[in-house]
């Protein structure tokens, strides 16, 4: 299996998800090779949950990295046809990664993988250059 689905099964296993018990994996894969995961993080005040896929870009980004240098990210649950991102997860991705970007969803299985760009996740998606037009 291509270590970058491996990543994203494995993050799984680091998701704090005590209240849903609904464990997500993500692994952003970087245009030099690299690899960032991150996992769904919860809280007793559920809104501050933070998804599998918020957790990996924002790795990324703390790291440094930015849009140019994001070629695609991999969610991992464990259903089987692959669940897709939340709205706000869609919202944080078509800011974060070039449109052109690959997503890419999978279950351990490697079944029923769904593959789609960043523009298709979240058609007429708001971003900065909507901001600038004010
Ligand atoms: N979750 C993710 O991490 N990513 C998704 O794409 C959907 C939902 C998390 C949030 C919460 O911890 C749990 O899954 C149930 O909603």
């Amino acid at each position: 299996m291509e270590k970058k689905y491996q990543l994203a099964i494995e993050a799984r296993e680091n998701a704090y998800a005590v209240y849903s018990n609904f464990k997500v994996g993500a692994c952003v894969v970087l245009k030099n090779g690299e690899f960032v995961i991150g996992s769904n993080i919860e809280n007793s005040s559920y809104g501050l949950t933070n998804c599998a896929e918020r957790s990996a870009l924002f790795a990324s980004y703390s790291l440094g990295y930015r849009q140019r240098d994001i070629e695609e990210i991999i969610v991992c649950t464990n259903n089987e046809i692959p669940s897709s991102p939340c709205g706000a997860c869609r919202q944080v991705i078509y800011e974060l990664m070039e449109k052109e970007a690959k997503v890419t969803l999978i279950n351990p299985r490697l079944e029923n993988t769904i593959s789609l760009k960043v523009k298709d996740l979240l058609p007429l998606g708001f971003d900065g250059d909507k901001l600038n037009e004010a």
